[in-house]
């Protein structure tokens, strides 16, 4: 009894760490949501001008597609509502994803395409203007620095 008692603490010991190991991982591997942190959402470029009037004014001015929304809804009577869902993938921001676009009445401001495509999203960045929480650029991407010259 005693060296089953023993035997079990020991297994105890040697399981706890890999458990709270275990534990750890699955908690940080939630999205921040299920953590009950607030998720980040998509902001829409005007948001973001408040504080970056000359990236903003630079992406409105030189990127077609920050107000392709227009054209491509005028293409949609063409098309089946498959092919149109389609479209949303590359014209608008953040759709399919979580906060992101939904629909043009549910999600006016995330219609075009805006700097978010690009920086990620922002909500959590354009509350506390805090550089770290918004990425400088997407993963993979060149430092071409797109919203200063105003391309693509
Ligand atoms: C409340 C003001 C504010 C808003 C709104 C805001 N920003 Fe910023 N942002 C700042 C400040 C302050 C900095 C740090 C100084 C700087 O680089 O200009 C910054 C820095 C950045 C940087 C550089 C980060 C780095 O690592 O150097 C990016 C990219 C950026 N913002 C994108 C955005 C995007 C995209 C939005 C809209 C979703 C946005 N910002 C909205 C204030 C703001
Ligand atoms: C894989 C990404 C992708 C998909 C999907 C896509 N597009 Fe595009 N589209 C682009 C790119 C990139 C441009 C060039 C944008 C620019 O010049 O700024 C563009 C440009 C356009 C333009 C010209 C924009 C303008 O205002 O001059 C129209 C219109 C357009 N697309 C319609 C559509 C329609 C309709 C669909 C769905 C059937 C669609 N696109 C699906 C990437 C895509
Ligand atoms: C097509 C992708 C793309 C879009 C759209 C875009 N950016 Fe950027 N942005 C970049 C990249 C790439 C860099 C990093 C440049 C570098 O590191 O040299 C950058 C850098 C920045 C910086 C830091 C600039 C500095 O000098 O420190 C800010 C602020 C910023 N972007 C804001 C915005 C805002 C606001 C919008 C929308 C109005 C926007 N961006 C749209 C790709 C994009």
């Amino acid at each position: 009894m005693r060296r089953e008692a023993r035997l079990h603490s020991n297994l105890t010991c040697r399981l706890l760490p890999g458990i709270l190991a275990f534990s750890l991982f699955v908690y940080y591997g939630l999205p921040g949501a299920a953590r009950g942190e607030p998720a980040k959402t998509y902001m829409g470029a005007e948001a973001c001008g408040a504080c970056h009037e000359k990236e903003y004014k630079n992406f409105m001015a030189h990127s077609k597609k920050s107000h392709s929304f227009k054209t491509v809804a005028a293409m949609k009577k063409r098309l089946t509502e498959g092919e149109f869902q389609k479209c949303f993938e590359c014209h608008t921001t953040g759709y399919g994803k979580p906060g992101g676009f939904r629909s043009e009445s549910e999600t006016p401001h995330l219609k075009d395409l805006s700097c978010e495509v690009c920086h990620g999203p922002g909500s959590k960045h354009a509350e506390t203007g805090d550089p770290k929480a918004i990425k400088r650029r997407r993963v993979g991407q060149g430092s071409s620095g797109f919203c200063q010259e105003g391309k693509g």
